[in-house]
Order: structure tokens, then C-alpha cells, then sequence
């Protein structure tokens, strides 16, 4: 009997950044990191094992997947087939609502998907800790998307196969955006794991980096408890901007903005301290730029940097929902 279910996860940008691994076999992050589920930016995939195929294919956006998405998609499916007592080849359907491989956060939400519409459809315990722990071995920024709004996850002892993302306890309902200011969609050179894994290896500030992050991690935790802007919004550009450090002093250097990523940080810098706007940033591996602030003060950074030679399009994003599974369509 072929299986099916389809699934759909929110994408999430991480406040307190996570760059380093601490067990690679297991993609265990190296530092805390805590997210912010985004509401407007999704992926929808479906999951259908079949005995009468005979390998697995993959469709993205209605595109067949490249062999390096297929390869790790395959991974995990093969580590959910390892529970399957008929294991079998499955067709899967994946779409995102914005771009793919960008910098703006596709593999959490497509990985997210994945492990919960795989999950299901292999008929496997589908609560959502089993889900994170299955997402973030794939994709650790992957974990976080199973939850909505404000998402911790744990630094990974080495070997702890199980740990998942948390939802942030405690947290008070916090009306905030996150304004995503894009600067063109080619892929990137080089994906997350690849730059932080060169940054590993060669960036004499790495060692600072693992030391340091920790502390972003807390104050913006800290933060987000009190919904207190400032702090998260000072704390969340130090976590961006040491992780931006590091990269660079590898060796050779990894540098993902373009010139427009710094005319937004230097519009957002004066929109701050010139015209009093509270907004702060974060980046990713990619150029684009994220855009903390209040809904009240949304239009007004939006239209500012939407002047900016180069930005192509900005997105409003409030807190997303966690993860939820849909019918055959
Ligand atoms: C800069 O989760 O894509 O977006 O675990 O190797 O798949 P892998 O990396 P990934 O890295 C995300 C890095 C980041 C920061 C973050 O989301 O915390």
C-alpha cells in the first residue's frame, strides 16, 4: 500500500546565531541559538512511498531535484526507512512560497517538511520533539522551524542523537516584524554547512566565535523575555556580525554580502541613530538583510531602504505558526 502526507513548516531567522558544528556525523550545533518562526515565507511538501518505484525522486518547485539536494534528501529518508518494517522508494513534492537556496532560510523549512511529512507517512511517532531531532540532523537551523515564534535550540553535547529545538518557554505574545530586505535571488556559491565548516577549519576567530556566541544567546533570550527591543536588536547584531567576522578571516575568505547589503546597513545605522527608528539587523549566509522592529515602525524602514540601489524586494513577516500537517490536494 503506498503511504502519503504531506506536511508545511515555516521558514525561521535566527536572532542568536548558530555557525559550528560540534559533532558533524551528527549535525550537532556548536553554540545556542534561538529563532524567530516567520509567518509570510513556507514550504509544503509531500511524501508518498510506493513499492512499485523503483528509486526515489524529488520534485522542487516543480523542478527535479539536483543531485546534491536529492543526495541529502535521500539521507534522510533512509534514516527514517531504517524504522520502516517494509521500507520502500518515495516520490516527494516539495514547494517553497519564495526562493530556494538564497540565503533566506529555504533548507529550514524544506527539511522541516521533510521530516514531518516522511515521519507520518512511514507511519512514525510524529510528535514534534522526534520531528525537531530528525529535521536538525538534517539541517540544524531545520529543528527550529518545527516550532512557531520565538524557538531555542540547545548547544549539542557530542553523540546526543536526540536533541530537538524547544519552543522559547515563558514567552509573552510579542506583536514585532521582521522586515526581509532581499538583494537578488542567484544561488549562493557556497551553502551554510560548506562556509561554516571552512570557517571551522581555517578562521583564527572561531575559537572566539564559540566562546562568545553563547553570551548573544543569552542577552537576546534575556530579551525576547522581556520584549525588550534594544536588547534583543544590540545583542542579535553582535551575534550577526561576529559570525560575519569569522567567515571572513577564513582562509580563503567567505564573504556573502554585496555592496548593497552594506548601503542597508549603513541606512538602517542612520535611520537609528539620525531619525530615532528602532530597528536592528540580522544576516545570514547569504546577502540579504533582516530588519527587526516594532509593526509601527515598519512602513517607515521599508520605504527607506527599498530606495537602496540594489534591494530588490521587502517582505513583512510577523511570528509564524509551527509546523502542521495537511490533506491530499
Ligand atoms: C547562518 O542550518 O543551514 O542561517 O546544519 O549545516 O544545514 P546545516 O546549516 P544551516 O545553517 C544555518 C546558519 C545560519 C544561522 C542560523 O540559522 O542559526
Amino acid at each position: 500500500m503506498p503511504r502519503y502526507a504531506k506536511a508545511k513548516a515555516h521558514a525561521n531567522i535566527a536572532l542568536a546565531k548558530y555557525w559550528g558544528k560540534s559533532d558533524k556525523e551528527l549535525n550537532l550545533p556548536a553554540v545556542p541559538s534561538l529563532s524567530l518562526t516567520l509567518d509570510a515565507f513556507w514550504t509544503e511538501t509531500s511524501v508518498h512511498f510506493d513499492p512499485k518505484l523503483s528509486q526515489d525522486s524529488c520534485l522542487l518547485n516543480g523542478e527535479p531535484a539536483r543531485d546534491r539536494e536529492l543526495a541529502r534528501i535521500q539521507d534522510l529518508l533512509d534514516r527514517v526507512r531504517t524504522q520502516m518494517k517494509e521500507p520502500c522508494f518515495a516520490h516527494i513534492k516539495s514547494k517553497n512560497n519564495f526562493p530556494t537556496a538564497s540565503g533566506l532560510a529555504s533548507s529550514a523549512s524544506g527539511f522541516a517538511a521533510l521530516a514531518a511529512a516522511t515521519s507520518k507517512a512511514a507511519g512514525l511517532p510524529c510528535d514534534f520533539e522526534t520531528l525537531s531531532a530528525l529535521a536538525r540532523q538534517s539541517s540544524a537551523s531545520a529543528a527550529r522551524s518545527i516550532y512557531g515564534a520565538f524557538v531555542e535550540l540547545a548547544v549539542g553535547i557530542p553523540g546526543d542523537y536526540q536533541l530537538a529545538a524547544q519552543p522559547l518557554q515563558n514567552q509573552k505574545p510579542w506583536k514585532i516584524c521582521m522586515l526581509v530586505a532581499s538583494l537578488g535571488y542567484e544561488r549562493k556559491a557556497l551553502s551554510s554547512t560548506e562556509a561554516m565548516q571552512h570557517s571551522k577549519h581555517s578562521s583564527p576567530y572561531y575559537s572566539a566565535w564559540i566562546e562568545n556566541a553563547p553570551l548573544y544567546y543569552q542577552r537576546v533570550r534575556e530579551g525576547v523575555l522581556k520584549n525588550d527591543l534594544q536588547q534583543v536588536g544590540e545583542a542579535m547584531e553582535q551575534s550577526t556580525f561576529a559570525m560575519h567576522a569569522c567567515m571572513l578571516a577564513s582562509i580563503p575568505r567567505v564573504l556573502f554580502w554585496k555592496p548593497a547589503t552594506v548601503a542597508v546597513l549603513d541606512a538602517l545605522r542612520a535611520l537609528r541613530e539620525q531619525a530615532q527608528v528602532p530597528a536592528w539587523c540580522t544576516m545570514d549566509a547569504g546577502p540579504h538583510v533582516k530588519i527587526l522592529c516594532e509593526p509601527q515602525h515598519s512602513e517607515t524602514v521599508a520605504n527607506h531602504l527599498h530606495a537602496i540601489p540594489g534591494v530588490e524586494t521587502i517582505f513583512h513577516c510577523g511570528p509564524g505558526p509551527a509546523l502542521s500537517f495537511l490533506e491530499e490536494s
